[in-house]
């Protein structure tokens, strides 16, 4: 008796996922794997990747076209909440996760399967989002992780794939291990692994580097509604078509990269490169019109509920009652966050340089230095005394 019968594998064409699907039959014994591919948006033919899967033993192998999902419940929401895990990543890879989870369990569903599995090792983030998520989702079902038990090396992997008819890449395969969607690119490992060496350029895909970033800017003014972006320049776009535009824009002036050393759940450090162009603008463009549309309480408090979230969704937390009640609270804040925010797209930067909301709660009569200014002055000196009261009490106390 196998550890299940038949199982639905998260797969991305790669050789641990490969290796998973033989791995899982005569290791494992399991009867049935149905692999399943996702498309996030990485810009890759998933046919090809479909026919794999067969190649290696799937019984079935199903393709989930699931760009739309991704960006419409997972980013939108993302930058609802300004979602910055320690003060910089936007999380691009993470957000990916509780979605690939939720196809899985709904293949699991769908086919019969008794347990889902995935190739994540037991270092990373992945292993925990996709464990988490499921449990979440279905508690009840087995989660299989060959790549987290197996120990094998990167060329005994290979190896072992060759032994089922697996090609191992036939030009030497990259040092980098990347993940890549929509909303960006996640790059570690080969020479980033020491934090001193800086990036080569070879690893970027989607920003052009400093030097070769137009020396002219360009802009563009983002609009949105209830904190949702939904054009650009004035021009009402799909949200996959909005993300790959302004992933253009903002990419072509070098905006997006970030280099980072961050804090794993697992307690691990590990070096870091992003490249999200269009997710960091957007972010940068949302917070801004906060700033016109929501009071000052609400946005100090959304602030800290922000971080909070982002560390949620960075450590698994997608779907918990916590999550839950912070995007309830966070919903109600966007209601009127809507209106237009200019970018000014520069050698690295996505600078807001003008917003408008039709609930603007700016007024120019009171912040005017000018002649028509209507904020009654002498109404400062009342406040300031009350305001100063417990400081003044205080001083000549401990004066005394
Ligand atoms: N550190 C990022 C995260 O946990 C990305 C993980 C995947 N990175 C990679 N290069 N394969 O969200």
């Amino acid at each position: 008796m196998g550890r299940a019968n038949k199982v639905v594998l998260a797969y991305s064409g790669g050789v641990d996922t490969s290796v998973c699907i033989p791995y899982l039959q005569q290791e494992w014994g399991v009867q049935q794997v149905i692999a399943l591919a996702v498309d996030l948006g990485q810009g890759e033919e998933l046919g090809p990747i479909q026919q794999k899967a067969l190649k290696c033993g799937a019984v079935e192998s199903l393709v989930a076209n699931a760009i739309e999902p991704f960006v419409k419940e997972f980013a939108f929401p993302a930058i609802q909440a300004n979602a910055l895990y320690e003060n910089r990543y936007p999380l691009s890879t993470a957000l990916a996760r509780p979605l690939i989870a939720r196809l899985l369990v709904e293949a699991a569903d769908k086919y019969g399967a008794d347990a889902v599995a995935h190739g994540c090792t037991g270092k990373g983030n992945d292993q925990v989002r996709f464990d988490v998520a499921i449990a979440a989702l279905n508690p009840d079902l087995k989660i299989l992780a060959p790549a987290r038990e197996w120990g094998m090396s990167r060329e005994e992997t290979i190896a072992y794939g060759e032994r089922f008819g697996i090609e191992s890449p036939v030009k030497k395969s990259s040092p980098y291990s990347i993940d890549r969607n929509l909303l960006g690119r996640s790059i570690e490992a080969g020479p980033l692994e020491d934090p001193m060496s800086e990036p080569p350029e070879e690893i970027y895909a989607m920003t052009q580097s400093l030097d070769k970033a137009p020396d002219a800017p360009d802009y563009g003014e983002i609009g949105f509604e209830g904190g949702i972006p939904v054009s650009l320049d004035g021009k009402v776009l799909g949200a996959i078509e909005l993300i790959a535009q302004l992933n253009e824009l903002a990419g072509r002036h070098g905006v997006g990269r970030i280099d980072m050393v961050e804090n794993r759940v697992i307690g691990i450090k590990s070096r870091e490169i992003y490249e999200t162009p269009a997710l960091l603008a957007l972010i940068q463009a949302h917070r801004d019109l906060e700033s016109l549309t929501l009071t000052a309480d609400v946005t100090q408090y959304k602030r800290g509920l922000e971080e909070t979230y982002s560390q949620l969704v960075y450590r698994g937390l997608w779907f918990s009652p916590l999550k839950e009640a912070i995007d309830a609270f966070i919903q109600k804040t966007q209601e009127r966050v809507t209106g237009s925010v200019r970018l000014k797209f520069h050698k690295g930067h996505a600078i807001p340089v003008g917003r408008r909301s039709p609930y603007s709660l700016y007024s120019p009569a009171l912040a005017t230095y000018g002649a028509d200014d209507r904020f009654d002055h002498k109404a400062a000196e009342g406040f300031i005394y009350i305001w100063g009261l417990p400081t003044r009490v205080w001083s000549q106390q401990t004066r005394a």
